[in-house]
């Protein structure tokens, strides 16, 4: 016959720290693992998400935006919807409309303006492309002291209707800098980008010549 007394003092003897409880396989480390293992988890995905965060992409449009454009030395605030040109923001955002819409797809020359101090289309570029880039436009060779092709276009006659020179004044520019001792040969094939309907290229190219021999 069994002990009672014994059953009794077995039922309420309380287990040590690192016995455990056999009968449900669980104890005290366990639940301390299992606590550390969860917190360590949570911690895991809060990182996880505030990195998707930090990695996930600015969202603009399809309305709308506003962004910051750097053209001509000013930073210039510009709303424009993701699709926009860079033509059509400086054109309709910035009010700068020396350069031209003559073609749709650049080949006339006349949208001609600096971005990052290369020559693009502006009608071919998007405007979101150029968010942090340093655009120069025909603009900034005006002022009150124009810049010495202005001049020589101005001297030398070489306009008629005008929808190309914006472009041909840039392009010129851009090449002399580059070639400022360059031969009437040069100048023609440096500025085989950028046409003319009008049938200016004789006075454009004297234009040229003319910096070319200021020296400027
Ligand atoms: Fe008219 Fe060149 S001046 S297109």
């Amino acid at each position: 016959m069994k002990d009672p007394t014994h059953e009794l003092h077995r039922s309420s003897s309380r287990p040590g720290p690192a016995a455990g409880n056999a009968a449900s396989g669980f104890n005290r480390r366990d639940f301390f693992k299992g606590a550390g293992a969860s917190a360590a988890a949570t911690a895991l995905a809060t990182s996880v998400a505030e990195a998707n965060q930090a990695a996930a992409p600015v969202v603009v449009g399809p309305g709308m935006s506003k962004i910051k454009l750097d053209v001509n030395g000013e930073s210039r605030e510009v709303a424009v919807e993701p699709r926009m040109t860079l033509l059509e923001a400086l054109r309709y955002g910035c009010g700068l409309t020396g350069a031209k819409p003559v073609s749709i797809d650049g080949s006339s020359g006349a949208s001609t303006v600096w971005i990052d101090g290369k020559l693009a289309a502006a009608n071919t570029t998007l405007v979101m492309d150029c968010v942090g880039k340093k655009i120069r436009t025909v603009e900034s060779l005006g002022g009150s002291k124009p810049d010495a092709v202005c001049s020589a276009f101005l001297h030398n006659d070489a306009m008629q209707c005008g929808f190309c020179t914006p472009g041909f004044v840039v392009a010129v520019r851009d090449f002399l800098d580059k070639h400022p001792d360059a031969s009437e040969a040069e100048i023609r094939a440096g500025l085989n980008g950028n046409l003319c309907r009008c049938g200016t290229y004789a006075n454009v190219i004297m234009a040229a010549l003319e910096v070319v021999k200021g020296g400027k």
